[in-house]
This record gives structure tokens, sequence and C-alpha cells, in this order.
């Protein structure tokens, strides 16, 4: 009878093991957030991502910094995180190769490391998580092919920050797609991803060329400046304007108002960050590498949610 006793208590015992949350009551941890800049909308959105998902877990407590686009303020404040010895780190970085030494250290602390949207140098880090934008850059690319194609159509491209991930993949995606055909890139520069620099890029590519048919912004915000300075001389009805990123609020709207022929999704990824992070805290193994799927918006398809980028 006792026997019978003890394996029945036993067996209450381990069904509400099973049904209990993965962490054990009561333990909280910390998670930092490291963002390189909180300028530009769709950055405040991330973060915005991460808080909802994060606000859904009452064991997880949030801790952000924002390195306002400085790469000395960004390391300074990853080695803040390490020595407040958080349980996580979720970085997006501003520069590839700068990043790579303050995440060592977090890994070398023990602080497992994710890493948002842009790359770091080299492998050392926990999980990176983001869209492909090589591919991006390619669909773009083809997509103008198609669209505009056979007509020796001029391009300025209105490229993001060189020394980060995106920005150069997005080159090297859009120049793979091109390549053949009789679109011609005749002024290349790097805003930074800044909506007042591609302004002012786009000022000197307008004053320099009289035909410009087609402007590729690395992200909406830069295809809305040049789209601006277009329109400050006349000019812009004649072009053919594209970016990258696809706000709801910023650039779905632009292609609904028929200032951007079209944009290419970027998702933020910070949702997916929370929940990989659970995982990676519960002690999980996770893929070294998260890739996003991407979607394309043009004035057709918009209403409709777009396409998927296959
Ligand atoms: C924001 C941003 C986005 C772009 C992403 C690339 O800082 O410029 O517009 O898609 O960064 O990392």
């Amino acid at each position: 009878m006792r026997s019978i006793l003890k394996f029945a208590l036993c067996a209450v015992l381990l069904c509400f093991l099973a049904t209990m949350p993965i962490f054990a009551a009561g333990k909280t941890f910390v998670i930092g957030m490291s963002q390189c800049n909180l300028g530009e909308p769709w950055r405040v959105q991330m973060n915005a991502d991460v808080k909802r998902e994060a606000d859904k877990h009452p064991e997880i407590k949030m801790v952000f910094k924002d390195a306002q686009n400085d790469v000395l303020t960004q390391r300074a404040q990853v080695e803040e995180f390490v020595s407040a010895k958080i349980d996580l780190l979720i970085i997006s970085p501003k520069e590839a190769q700068p990043l790579a030494e303050p995440v060592a250290k977090a890994m070398a602390a023990g602080i497992p490391v994710i890493v948002l949207d842009r790359d770091i140098n080299g492998e050392n880090y926990t999980q990176f998580i983001g869209a492909n934008n090589v591919k991006i850059g390619r669909a773009l690319g083809a997509w103008l092919v198609k669209n505009y194609g056979g007509k020796h159509a001029k391009v300025v491209e209105i490229m993001g920050l060189q020394t980060s991930t995106p920005g150069q993949d997005r080159h090297s995606g859009f120049m793979d797609a091109i390549k053949g055909s009789d679109l011609d890139v005749i002024f290349s520069v790097d805003a930074q991803w800044l909506e007042p620099q591609a302004r002012s890029e786009m000022e000197s590519a307008l004053s320099r060329f009289n035909n410009i048919d087609i402007v590729y912004g690395h992200n909406d915000p830069s295809a809305h400046g040049a789209y601006v300075a277009a329109q400050a001389v006349g000019r812009e009805k004649s072009m053919v304007f594209v970016g990258i990123d696809s706000l709801p609020q910023e650039g779905i709207q632009y292609v609904k108002q028929g200032i951007l022929n079209a944009t290419f999704q970027y998702p933020t990824g910070g949702d997916v960050a929370i929940v990989q992070a659970l995982k990676i805290l519960a002690g999980q193994k996770v893929e070294k590498r998260i890739v996003l799927g991407s979607r394309m918006f043009t004035k057709a398809n918009v209403d409709a949610g777009g396409v998927a980028i296959p």
C-alpha cells in the first residue's frame, strides 16, 4: 500500500514538473539589449518588437542601451553589460569589425550573445538572427531589370554604411543581379543609412547628371531623402525610386503614396530574438544562424500584403 502511495506521489510530482515553466520559480533573467542607434524608425520598431515579446515573460527583465550611432559608445555599453553580469546579451551592432571584440569578451565571460540584423566579423557569438541581405539586393536588382531593363536606364545607388554587413550585402546582391543587363550605375555613394545624408548626396547627383532614371536606396529613408531632393528641383516624376525596410508607417506608406515604386521588407527580428533567448537561457541548443524571410511591396500588391521573395 505504501509503495503504491509513493508511486502515485511520484507520478503526480512528475506531471507537475512537466507542466512547470522551464525556469525555477522566482528566478529572473536579465537580458541586455545593445542597440546601435534609436534615431531611425526601424530601430525604434526593433526595440518595440523585443519589448512586446519580452513583456509576455515575467521571468525576463530587459535593460536597453542606445549607442546613438557611435561605435565607441556601443563598445563601452557592451562592456558595462559584461561587468553587470547580465544573463544574455542581444546586440544590433553598428559595424562588423569594432564590435567583434566586446562580443568576444561577453562570450569569454560566459554570457551568451545573440547578434541581431547587422553581423560582426568572425563567429564568436551564440546565434545570429537576420534576413539575407544579398538575397534582398538580388531580388531588388532582378525586379528592376525585369521592369526597366532594355531602356539603358541610368541608376543612382544610395548605399547604406559600407562598414556594416547589410550595406555590403545589399550592394553585392544588387550588382550580381544587374550583371549583363543594360542598367548602368552612374553614381554610387555611401550615405550611412541616413536620410539627410542621402538627400544631400542626391543633390550632388542631380547637379552632375541630367539623366537619372532609377534611384536605389539601401533603406527607405535613403530612397525618401533622394526623392525629396529630386522633388525640390521638379525631377522626381521622371524617376523610379526603390528602397528596403517596408515599415508599415514608412516604406509601405511611401508606396501607397506613389513616392516609392517598390520597397523590400527587412524584418527587425526583435520578437524572434526573445524566443531564441528563452531557449538559450533554458540550456537548449540553438541554430547558429536564423535567416528571416522577406516580402516585396509595389503599388499593385501592397493592399494584398505584398509577395514573398523566393
Ligand atoms: C536602421 C537601418 C535600417 C536598415 C538596417 C540595416 O539603422 O539603417 O534602415 O535596414 O539599419 O542594418
